[in-house]
């Protein structure tokens, strides 16, 4: 046993023991901007299937300079995200490292992750400052890679789960939207979600909305790339007054929690919809109970809830500040009391829960 200068009794072993789990940590939180610098300079990509590079050759491939790369290696090679060579002084891209950090189409791309677990560092000052007063902090006072990093770290799951698990997992949705369906996606940032369904169902029209207009330049232009710019029109909405009625359906993406007042925007969505419309929310995955989500994935979301989506909501009107880690119980009490009888979980992910609610 140690004895502090606070009297306090320890046991040395332990003390030590946590020591070194929070050096794996510091390394772990500066890989973040490793990372994102590592996509930005386009290092991965160029390591990705190029077999065994010494720093010199990826510097030379990347136009970059090679005392920053070869130091850029090392810290990769001493977290495992790039295999070193001792004899031949040359590092690699492992195949399951090359998919998850360069193939924006896999279900685990990660970049995105990093880009906006950046952007909600470099903005933590503001939220220090915050935390004194109570007040809030918007979304849309963001640096660009949270919006952006949000996009990139979603999308790989809409991609994933959207078309082959979620909306069949609703009642009757598909044959709706492959008929001809009125969608509005609310609370769509740069409208990964809304792009996604407006390609999948071509005779369907959807109507993106967000509070966030830098966001909504972002989801025009978008879609009018993806060629889905006849059959989405974008607007700069909140929640609670997005315009239209007689919808198929109303989605929400990874958004309600973040609203200051989701019973504000569920009345809305309960007098926009159809009688016999669907409202589908997706929110990030949890327990009701604190217990429940202290583990890997729910320390990720407290960790962004504390950042981004609790000071998101205390910026606005009502400030419920439901958090990242609301639970299904929490969900269903806003959602019932925004009008609608019917609620249910319909699918999972360990990252996601989805539910559907009817008027
Ligand atoms: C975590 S992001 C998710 C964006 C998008 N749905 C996605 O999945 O990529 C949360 C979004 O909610 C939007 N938002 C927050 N409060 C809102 C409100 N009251 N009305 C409409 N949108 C809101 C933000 O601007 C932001 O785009």
């Amino acid at each position: 046993m140690t004895t502090t200068n606070q009297a306090i009794q320890v046991d040395g072993d332990k003390l030590m023991q946590f020591v070194f789990r929070a050096v794996d940590e510091v390394g772990a939180t500066l890989n973040t901007a490793l990372v994102v610098m590592g996509d930005r300079l386009g290092l991965y990509r160029a390591l990705a299937g190029a077999g065994p590079l010494s720093p010199a050759e990826l510097a030379d491939r990347t136009g970059t300079s090679e005392r920053y790369v070869r130091e850029w290696l090392n810290a990769q090679a001493a977290g495992d995200y790039v295999a070193y060579d001792p004899d031949s002084g040359r590092y690699t891209l492992p195949p399951e490292q090359a998919v998850a950090l360069t193939d924006p189409d896999s279900p685990a791309y990660l970049p995105g992750f990093f880009q906006i677990a950046l952007g909600s560092m470099l903005d933590s000052p503001k939220i220090v400052d915050a935390a004194r007063t109570g007040a809030g902090f918007g979304w849309h006072e963001h640096v660009h890679d949270v919006h952006e990093g949000c996009e990139r770290f979603f999308r790989p799951g809409y991609n994933a789960h959207l078309l082959a698990d979620w909306l069949p997992a609703l009642d009757g949705v598909v044959a709706k939207l492959e008929r001809g369906a009125l969608v509005a996606d609310v609370g769509c940032g740069h409208g990964a979600s809304t792009i996604l369904m407006a390609q999948a169902f071509p005779n369907s029209t959807f109507a993106g909305s967000d509070y966030h207009d830098g966001s909504i330049e972002t989801a025009r232009r978008q879609a009018k790339a993806a060629g889905a710019g006849e059959r989405t029109r974008f607007e700069t909405a909140p929640a609670a007054a997005y315009s239209g009625t007689g919808y198929d359906l109303v989605t929400m993406f990874d958004c309600l929690h973040d609203m200051g007042d989701p019973v504000a925007a569920a009345r809305h969505v309960h007098g926009t919809l159809k009688s016999d419309g669907t409202w589908m929310i997706v929110e990030p995955y949890a327990g009701d109970r604190v217990e429940e989500n202290l583990n890997p994935v729910g320390r990720a979301y407290y960790s962004f809830s504390t950042l981004l989506c609790t000071p998101a909501s205390l910026s606005q009107d009502a400030g419920l500040a439901l958090g990242a880690q609301a639970g299904e119980a929490r969900i269903r009490d806003v959602v019932t009391a925004g009008g609608f009888t019917h609620f249910r979980r319909v699918a999972e992910t360990p990252f996601n829960v989805v539910f559907e609610a009817r008027p």
